[in-house]
């Protein structure tokens, strides 16, 4: 008997086991890391795009420091980001001892603080953009030595730099095309914007990464057999015929298979029936 909990999982939170397939794209992204390759990932909007990195975060044994860029609103504040990430990925507990260590330069614009919540960065106003920029990615060169491994900076919602810097991808150019063991993966669902930031010959950031591009839906089999085993390791039951239905009605969607056999597990006692699953599609 199953745990009766609804085990579809819809929302930011990347799920080993709620996650299928995606091989190719996932290989792809770790021998381009793997040869010190940056990668540009682009797809649609709820296509796995994130799912994917953090499968990446978790499996790939690279230390990551994730970014997202719809998280900042100024290159001060983003780096503040930076550093609170560093500080988390290198489990440090003295932030004392970490600014003096890592933070040399900065030590006359970083303040922090300790708290519930942990341990805040903030960086003061005096700090240029320009300098901002070279400091971070002096932080990841010291901590890619500190760790002996390629470092891969994922920097998510891409489309977002807009927020923090309209000029954010020229400040970044020759950190990008610098050859090093700090490895840069921007993903985003702008595909115009990306196409032509990294792609066309007048893109600031042309030709620096590799794309992966996530355009295929999932595959029927493995949503089938994916669905049908969540209903039974949950107590509940459904034919092929009505997984399968699932599956063609959302086309293998990742985030619409997700979410319609949700409904369908809501709306059903023991065993799904065809009507149950048309009532979820309505
Ligand atoms: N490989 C996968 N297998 C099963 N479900 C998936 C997979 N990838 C994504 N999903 C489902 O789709 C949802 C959306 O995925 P995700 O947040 O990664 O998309 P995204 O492309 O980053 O979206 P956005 O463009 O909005 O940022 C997830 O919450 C999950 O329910
Ligand atoms: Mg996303």
């Amino acid at each position: 008997m199953g745990s009766l909990v609804n085990s579809f999982k819809i929302g930011r939170n990347y799920c080993a086991e709620n996650f299928i397939d995606r091989k190719q794209e996932y290989s792809y992204s770790c021998n381009a890391v793997e040869s010190g390759g940056n990668v540009v990932v682009v797809g649609p909007r709820r296509f796995g795009k994130t799912w994917l990195l953090q499968k990446f975060i978790v499996e790939s044994g690279y230390p990551v420091i994730y970014l997202d860029l719809f998280c900042s609103f100024s290159l001060q504040c983003f780096l503040q980001n930076v550093i609170r990430q560093v500080y988390r990925i290198l489990k440090e507990e003295n932030p004392a001892g970490f600014v003096s260590r890592y933070l040399k330069n900065l030590v006359k614009h970083v303040r922090f603080s300790v708290d519930v919540g942990g341990v805040s960065f903030v960086i003061d106003n005096e700090l240029s953009d320009e300098e901002s920029v070279v400091q971070m990615y002096e932080l990841f060169e010291s901590i890619q030595e500190e760790f002996g491994q390629r470092l891969v900076v994922i920097l998510g919602e891409f489309q977002g730099y807009k927020l923090i810097r309209e000029r954010l991808p020229e400040l970044l150019k020759s950190f990008f095309q610098m050859q090093s063991d700090v490895v840069f993966v921007a993903s985003g669902s702008m595909r115009q914007m990306v196409e032509e930031l990294f792609f066309k010959d007048s893109g600031v950031l042309y030709h620096s990464c590799l794309k992966l591009d996530i355009k295929s839906m999932l595959p029927e089999d493995e949503c089938v057999e994916y669905i049908v085993r969540k209903f039974v390791d949950t107590g509940k039951n459904i034919d092929e015929m009505c997984a399968k239905r699932i599956y063609t009605s959302t086309r293998g969607h990742p985030y619409f298979v997700q979410m319609l056999s949700y409904e369908v597990w809501n709306r059903t006692e023991g065993n799904v029936t065809m009507e149950d699953v048309e009532n979820a599609i309505d």
